[in-house]
């Protein structure tokens, strides 16, 4: 039995594409009777063929904040004996413990959205979703980027763009959002996207990891911050790494982490970095192959990296 309130929807089709999938597979060293947490288990892309590897005695253990996700990895998980749990991966333990399992023998997060999310007009992920701009993973906590983006002021919102968009021209940009919304409220995905195209601002850039950004979309760096800011994901992350994926994981366990942005991939290298606790399996972060890239663009960004917990 899933372990959260579904919510009616058709889980029967979902359209993400896992990213680094063989990739995956390969560096968690997947067998029968492991116990695998999936702490961003999304559609189910990586879950599901990690359920086939460690079937019949193995255990997954799939979080995700979003109901909607949930749902439709109850879905395509219907096969396997699965716990599901609506929660963040910062509160692992506290899913563990109400398992009754100390520990576990790996652990896959594969940060960011999935292309569901995206899809799903009323979340206000896509740039031309005519719902609210809402962009929580979670809609029982903290408040949507509608709410956010009209109480901060003109500098507030040029900080939040800097900070966690890496987004070069934010001064810019946040004068002409508050210049916009005096005119007409930012209440639409849509609005914001036409406020920030109003702006000129280029669409191609490079973050400060040297990454080159998909970003075909002017508004894409703003999204993120948005979205980072709303989710919290970056405390997220910190509360994670910061101890409980060390504590949750039995030693010899692997971890493996994917990353879409800087900000994400600079944490994950910190923390594995420390010799005490983590051997490195993946000696440089691992990136989709030219063939991933050009059939799943979404990869593009993609960065794993691979840790034994000693
Ligand atoms: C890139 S998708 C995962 C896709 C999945 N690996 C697949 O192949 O279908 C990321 C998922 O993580 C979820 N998520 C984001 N932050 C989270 C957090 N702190 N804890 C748990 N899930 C989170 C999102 O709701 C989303 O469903």
């Amino acid at each position: 039995m899933p372990e959260f309130t579904p919510i009616a929807q058709d889980p029967s089709r979902p359209v993400h594409v896992p990213v680094l999938l063989r990739e995956v597979l390969q560096n968690l060293q997947l067998g029968p009777g492991l116990v695998v947490v999936d702490g961003t288990v999304g559609a189910a892309g990586h879950s599901r063929q990690i359920a086939g590897r460690i079937a019949p005695s193995g255990t997954l253990i799939g979080l995700d904040r979003d109901a909607r996700m949930l749902e439709i990895a109850a879905h395509q998980l219907s096969a396997f004996p699965t716990h599901l749990h609506q929660a963040s991966y910062a509160e692992l333990p506290r899913v563990l413990a109400g398992l009754h399992i100390p520990a576990v023998d790996r652990i896959l997060l594969d940060l960011g959205l999935s292309s569901d999310q995206l899809a799903d007009e009323s979340r206000g992920f896509s740039f031309s979703a005519a719902g609210p701009l809402d962009l929580r993973f979670d809609t029982r906590q903290g408040e949507p980027a509608s709410d956010l983006l009209a109480r901060l002021d003109e500098h507030e919102l040029a900080e939040l763009l800097e900070r966690f968009g890496e987004e070069s021209d934010s001064r810019r940009i946040a004068r002409n959002i508050v210049a916009w919304r005096q005119r007409s409220p930012i209440l639409t995905a849509r609005d914001l996207a036409d406020a920030v195209a109003s702006t000129g601002r280029r669409g191609k850039s490079t973050d400060r990891g040297g990454r080159s950004h998909d970003d075909r979309h002017p508004a894409t760096r703003v999204f993120q911050a948005l979205r980072i800011a709303v989710n919290q994901e970056l405390q997220q992350l910190e509360t994670f790494l910061g101890g409980v994926l060390y504590d949750c994981l039995k030693p010899g366990g692997i971890a493996a982490i994917i990353s879409f942005h800087s900000l994400e991939d600079r944490l994950v290298k910190q923390a594995f970095r420390e010799p005490n606790s983590w051997q490195l399996l993946s000696p440089k972060p691992i990136a989709a192959s030219p063939a991933e890239q050009r059939f799943n663009p979404r990869s593009r960004t993609a960065r794993l990296r691979v840790a034994k917990r000693l």
